[in-house]
């Protein structure tokens, strides 16, 4: 057992996957995932601790020390896997809070076991933390944890920071054990979201669900205050942009372009293979406006990375098949012998092939049904001090919020995608440097550091006087 830590981080996951070599050695490296890179360096910082299910089902680990992080695994069965990650974190909740994009499921096992999951963490954060320890609890995977922790730990101080949208009280309410997670979140001291429209629409839950009076941003409890607040979640922007600036960084886009044919245009996408993500809808796009003649052949092609992810969930086992008929589809009513407009990968990268990726790429397509933030699309801005690249970006997206330069467009109006693409296809140097420059501003001012460092003055500043003084 590592000693215990005054700063916790508690995730669904370790920040680390492991690596089996041929020869059977194995190794672990950092993990791609918004909630990861935001996070990792600032707990390399903190020399904190980080709590998560290191990924695979059936196997206890003891503590370990990786990239300069003590790592606490939380053990999970495969059935946990199933109903707790599978099933209520990914088939419930996800969707439910992206919109219903997907229809979510309700299942009582499922359910049961995500409860007994969250009370797994909380047991093992009560035990790593020291006396008055910062806690931060991460995501929709734990809500029911910071109740269930401060039971077991007053003396503790309890941020969570939901990486997800929050979503509308009409479509919470359908959610059976609405109570009992929204009791959950509230075990917190300060609950962050990516957008005050999120923290607001929690405060409206609460006060409809459970009577809470609140007032601005805190929710007043019989015996202590609740903050809520917006926390934009962001990007390494200066990891990023020193990335961009290596050598073999700038051989590498420059031999991606040549790969690629040397086209005019290079579209790009990277996600997580994941139906929020609206993959399809700028595929469509992108096939329309071939087949239409308005992109000429061998004028522009379009890489799709899309990472694997909860490939045993059915909506996303559904997805890739889907996604992939239509990639072959759109390829074979418009290729040319040597030259495939769409080209495809189901494959995860290293940080440096995706920043050489962000350069070679003169319009990055970021385009969400419904998401929380949209890491990729702040990384493809961090990418282009050259000023060039246009970034097209759904509505839908926190990051829309922060990112007003980019072109902006509704997913679920493909004329819309369409005549965005072209627009920033075609736009001046001078009109996309203008756009650049401004987003640049943004990300390098709101980076990752100023995110977590804001995040963590709140949960450590007292909020008001709880009170019985304070009415609705
Ligand atoms: P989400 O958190 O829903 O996955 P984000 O866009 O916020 O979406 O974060 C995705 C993160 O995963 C980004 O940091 C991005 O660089 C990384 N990523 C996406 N696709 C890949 C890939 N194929 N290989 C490695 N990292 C990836
Ligand atoms: O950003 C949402 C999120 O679920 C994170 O919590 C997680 O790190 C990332 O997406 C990847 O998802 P998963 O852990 O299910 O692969």
């Amino acid at each position: 057992m590592v000693g215990r830590s005054s700063f916790l981080i508690v995730a669904n996951r370790l920040p680390v996957d492991r690596n089996v070599e041929q020869d059977g050695t194995a190794s672990w490296r950092r993990s791609p995932g918004g909630l990861v890179t935001a996070i990792a360096p600032v707990m390399q910082r903190r020399h904190g601790a980080w709590l998560g299910w290191h990924g695979a089902a059936d196997e206890e680990l003891e503590p370990f020390e990786q990239d300069g992080m003590s790592l606490i695994p939380v053990p999970l069965s495969a059935t946990e896997v199933e109903l707790y990650y599978e099933g209520f974190s990914n088939a419930t909740l996800w969707p439910l809070y992206h919109d219903v994009v997907a229809p979510p499921v309700f299942e009582r096992p499922m359910w049961e076991t995500y409860r007994a999951v969250n009370e797994r963490f909380a047991n093992a954060a009560a035990e790593a933390a020291e006396e008055g320890a910062v806690v931060w609890v991460q995501d929709y995977q734990l809500q029911l944890v910071p109740a269930m922790l401060r039971k077991l730990r007053p003396d503790l101080r309890i941020g969570f920071f939901l990486h997800i949208p929050f979503p509308p009280v009409e479509l919470f309410w359908r959610l059976p054990w609405r109570r009992e997670l929204v009791e959950g979140l509230l075990g917190a001291d300060l609950v962050g979201f990516q957008l005050p429209g999120g923290a607001a629409n929690f405060r409206r839950l609460c006060r409809r669900l459970l009577g809470v009076p609140y007032k601005g941003n805190e929710i007043f409890l019989e015996d202590r205050v609740v903050t809520t607040q917006a926390f934009p979640i962001s990007v390494d922007f200066g990891e990023l942009d020193s990335m961009v600036r290596e050598p073999q960084v700038i051989s590498r886009a420059k031999e991606i372009r040549m790969e690629l044919g040397d086209p005019e245009h290079v579209l790009l996408g990277v996600d997580r293979l994941d139906y929020t993500k609206g993959i399809g809808q700028r595929l469509e796009a992108f096939g329309e406006l071939l087949k239409e003649g308005r992109i000429g052949p061998g004028e522009a092609v379009f890489v799709q990375i899309a990472t694997p992810s909860r490939e045993r969930v059915d909506e996303y086992r559904r997805l890739r098949d889907d996604i992939e008929l239509q990639v072959g589809r759109i390829n074979g009513e418009n290729s040319v012998l040597g030259n495939q407009p769409i080209q495809y990968f189901h494959q995860s990268y290293g940080k440096q092939e995706l920043a050489a990726l962000y350069l070679a790429a003169d319009v990055m397509l970021v385009t969400p049904l419904r998401d929380g933030m949209n890491l990729v699309a702040k990384e493809y801005v961090s990418c282009h001090h050259d000023l060039h690249g246009a970034l097209v970006l759904s509505e839908f997206a926190g990051a829309a919020d922060e990112l007003r330069q980019s072109f902006l467009v509704n997913p679920y109006d493909v004329e819309d995608v369409k005549r965005q693409m072209l627009t920033a296809m075609r736009a001046t140097p001078h009109e996309l440097a203008r756009r650049m420059r401004t987003m640049r501003r943004r990300v390098a001012t709101y980076d990752v550091d100023r995110w977590a460092s804001e995040f963590l003055t709140a949960l450590e500043t007292p909020a008001s006087a709880p009170a019985t003084s304070h009415s609705a």
